[in-house]
């Protein structure tokens, strides 16, 4: 089962919106399987963000998402990876339609809210980053068999 990692950055636990998130996660039918909140290590926030090292971004993104207490998962089930970039929205809030998270609470991109890895190697990758192997759980959700 495909498995893909998952942020609220720390503007939406300050806005008091992980439980709404989370449930559209659970809702959507995706299983959370690893599930911590932490303020994210500055050197760990430099390597999940190391592909835009070099944009002008990079040094305001680092301290952003380091800036407070952050939620970090794992999210499983069926196309999970795609379709946790489609609950995200876009990456520019003028551009995610209503119904995305971003669509329905950000309206800048520097404040987006979520993270969601874009593809399986980034996948792997950031899971490996910000968690160890025995913290990913693994059980049925009472749901499972009519949703897969
Ligand atoms: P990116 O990987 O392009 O977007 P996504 O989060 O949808 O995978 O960029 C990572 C984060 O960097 C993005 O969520 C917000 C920030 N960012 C900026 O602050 N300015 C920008 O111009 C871009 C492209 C991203
Ligand atoms: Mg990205």
């Amino acid at each position: 089962m495909e498995r893909t990692y998952v942020m609220i950055k720390p503007d939406g636990v300050q806005r008091g919106l992980v439980g709404d998130i989370l449930s559209r996660i659970e809702k959507r039918g995706l299983k959370l399987v690893a599930l911590r909140m932490n303020v994210m290590e500055e050197a760990t926030a430099k390597e999940h963000y190391k592909e835009h090292s070099e944009r002008p971004f990079f040094g305001s993104l680092v301290s952003y998402v380091t800036s407070g207490p952050s939620v970090s998962m794992v999210v499983e089930g069926k196309d999970s990876i795609k379709i946790m970039r489609a609950v995200n929205g876009a990456t520019n809030p003028v551009e995610a339609l209503p119904g995305t998270i971003r669509g329905d609470f950000a309206i800048e991109t520097g404040r987006n809210i979520v993270h969601a890895s874009d593809a399986p190697e980034s996948a792997e990758r950031e899971i490996a980053l910000h968690f160890e192997e025995f913290e990913i759980t693994g059980y049925s959700r009472i749901d499972e068999g009519q949703l897969y």
